[in-house]
């Protein structure tokens, strides 16, 4: 009888512990980096319509790269560029990586990795109507919100008097292009292409030289994370895998 209570005490403490054993097990598993980012720029970082609501692109493959690399799970939340930030420093998300350039004003906030891309600045309009900065005089600009773009229409706008249009999402800045509420946009020449080949009744021209910062991942400030993606970045470059993922999508 006594036997019987013992054993059966065992078994609790057993099953108990192999329990404890499964929940510390899944807590390993859990692992995961969440990263943020604006899916609204391809081919850095879009929804793939044609496959759900995936978010795909180049940024999103350095990060499933980098996150494979050390060891976590990756999980992508959509939000607007603006708030980013915000976002990463109220710990909603562990880093951003959205075609974000590592700028002076950023980094008193945040910590940025090492840059992958530099990109310039491109000024879209509706059949070409403006063909150089001073064409703008007067203009109403469209921009996405919290973009360098936005900081760099504040520049044109003290120099040609534009009028700043700003919007949470480049595809609705572009819509107003396209709309014509607005007479130019502000984008990148990395994002460009990708509109005009989809839009004929688009143009645009690059605006050299004054992009001094590249596209770099945001992590919290001192966060100790960013050594580790740094190294990761790059073993990237170096195995020219990360050449390999531009390619992919800029020859799309
Ligand atoms: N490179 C610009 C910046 O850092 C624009 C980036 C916009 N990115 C995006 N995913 N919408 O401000």
């Amino acid at each position: 009888m006594l036997k019987k209570q013992i054993c059966k005490v065992l078994s609790i403490i057993l099953v108990g512990t192999t329990l404890l054993g499964a929940c510390s097990k899944k807590e390993e598993e859990k692992k995961v980096l969440v990263m943020g980012t604006s899916a609204d720029y391809a081919p850095f970082e879009y929804v793939d319509t044609a496959n759900g609501e995936k978010i795909v692109g180049i940024d999103v493959e350095i990060a499933e790269n980098i996150a494979e690399e050390l060891g976590y799970e990756l999980k992508i939340k959509d939000m607007d560029f603006n708030s980013l930030i915000p976002a990463l420093k109220s710990d909603k998300i562990d880093f951003a990586i959205a075609g974000m350039n590592a700028t002076e004003k950023r980094k008193k906030t945040v910590d940025f990795t090492d840059t992958y891309y530099v990109a310039s600045n491109f000024i879209m309009s509706h059949e070409g109507h403006i063909t150089k900065l001073e064409d703008l005089k007067g203009k109403t600009v469209g921009v996405q919100l919290g973009s360098v773009q936005e900081e760099y229409a504040k520049e044109l706008e003290k120099e040609y008097g534009i009028k700043i249009e700003a919007r949470n999402r480049v595809s609705d800045a572009v819509q107003e292009l396209k709309a014509e509420r607005v007479d130019a946009v502000i984008i990148e020449d990395s994002v460009s292409t990708g509109y005009l080949e989809k839009n004929s009744d688009l143009k645009g021209f690059k605006i050299e030289g004054d992009t001094a910062e590249g596209y770099a991942i945001a992590l919290k400030k001192n966060s100790e994370l960013t050594k580790e993606f740094n190294e990761a970045l790059k073993n990237l470059e170096e195995s020219g895998e990360l050449k390999q993922i531009f390619e992919k999508y800029f020859n799309k």
